[in-house]
């Protein structure tokens, strides 16, 4: 009898840091602990009303499968919304997609083959990672720094990281897990770089949205003098607190690479129907909307920041959009620290669950004493949760300083 193999690029796949402690978490909550589950971009806000009566108010008799690019009511929905954020994407230039998630896959796997390289701004959203190394592309670090606000670095620091492999960048904007939202320079700069070298620009926009403090969020579609390099990343997880419903959409005014992502999405049939069905109108929510959503987030951050700048040692930059906090602990080790926090300690009954910040880097060693904080509760539960958080840092054996 001959053994069973996975391969190569199934044994060497990272964890997410995200959720490669649930399993602890999970036995802290079966062990009666009350867990601040602030690792993931989850809201607790209620999804919209109106999404809930799309699909209850109207069932379909048959739960088909929809186009493989999404029902056109959905694409055109999404083409008028961009319209009013004067990014011109036609409504067949959209494909709908399982998620952000899906969108990233389809984009790079239509751009960049094994072997070949995506330029990232670092700290970076950990997936990017996760299913880069499943399609084999090579994801290249681009160095950004806490005291800058992790804004991007000149010029000269991306183009030492290009090679005759690299194929693209991918921006995440706002960006998670920094919340910084970047200046109309810095986009220039990147579609400038990208012009030069034949790069394309994936941009990661689901926190369009969720911009603090009088930031205003410029889209690198915004940018007419593209010559179609930029491909959108979009969701509908964040903006409408529905990330189950797993609907994003990948779109782009390159027609190769359209089509791409059009036969890859053909490969797999078909978007969430029902979750398509909950985003039509979600759509067409007005300002009014938004500005709800990004003060409820404003409230959030601040109560964190309140709390982290009582907790000596502890260095967190103001984030100006997302819902994420990088904040660097007088700690040993973040992935030791967090796993602590979850098997070893608890402050009343309660603990606080945050990703360790190795993950968000693709430099190995980097982010040894970094953890990622969502703040994706109100402001009263992550005031407690950074209480905790606090106390769990004066009790840590690791703790340095
Ligand atoms: C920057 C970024 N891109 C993409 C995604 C994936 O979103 P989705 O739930 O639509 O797959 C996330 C989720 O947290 C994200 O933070």
């Amino acid at each position: 009898m001959k053994p069973v193999k996975v391969s190569t690029r199934g044994a060497t796949s990272p964890a997410s840091p995200i959720r490669k402690l649930v399993p602890l978490a999970v036995k802290a909550k079966e062990s009666g602990k009350t867990v601040h589950m602030l690792n993931i971009g989850q809201p607790d806000l209620t999804t919209p009303q109106p999404m809930w009566d799309a699909v209850l108010k109207n069932p379909p008799a048959v739960l088909a499968y929809s186009p493989s690019e999404g029902f056109p009511e959905l694409r055109r929905a999404m083409a008028r919304y961009y319209e009013k954020l004067d990014i011109r994407i036609g409504a067949d230039q959209i494909i709908i997609t399982t998620g952000a998630s899906e969108a990233l896959v389809f984009a790079v796997a239509s751009i960049a083959d094994p072997g070949d390289e995506i330029l990232i701004p670092e700290p970076l959203y950990a997936n990017y990672i996760g299913f880069s190394h499943m399609l084999g592309v090579k994801v290249v670090p681009i160095p950004t720094r806490p005291e800058d606000g992790y804004h991007l670095p000149p010029r000269e620091v991306w183009e030492e990281k290009i090679s005759p492999r690299t194929r693209a960048a991918i921006v995440c904007n706002p960006g998670n897990p920094t919340g910084t939202v970047y200046r109309p320079d810095e986009l220039e700069m990147v579609l400038g770089i990208a012009k030069d070298h034949g790069l394309f620009v994936v941009a990661d926009e689901v926190y369009r949205e969720f911009c603090f403090d009088g930031e205003r969020h410029r889209s690198f579609m915004n940018y007419r003098d593209t010559e179609d390099r930029v491909i959108l990343i979009d969701s509908i997880s964040k903006r409408f607190s529905a990330c189950g419903a797993r609907i994003g959409a990948v779109s782009t005014t390159n027609r190769e690479a359209y089509e791409a992502c059009h036969h890859f999405s053909q490969a797999r049939l078909s978007p969430p129907t029902l979750g398509q069905l909950m985003a039509v109108d979600a759509f067409a929510f007005d300002d009014d909307y938004y500005a709800e959503l990004a003060g409820a987030y404003v409230k959030r951050r601040d109560a964190v920041m309140e709390e982290l700048s009582k907790m000596p040692g502890v260095l967190c930059e103001v984030p100006k959009g997302a819902f994420y906090a990088m904040a660097k602990l007088p700690v040993d080790d973040s992935d030791t620290f967090a796993a602590w926090m979850l098997s070893d300690f608890s402050h009343e009954g309660e603990t606080t669950f945050v990703a360790p910040g190795g993950g968000f880097y693709a430099t190995p060693g980097a982010g040894k004493q970094e953890v990622r904080i969502a703040y994706v509760f109100e402001a009263d539960v992550m005031r407690r949760a950074m209480e905790v958080l606090g106390k769990g840092l004066e009790a840590y054996p690791g703790r340095i300083g």
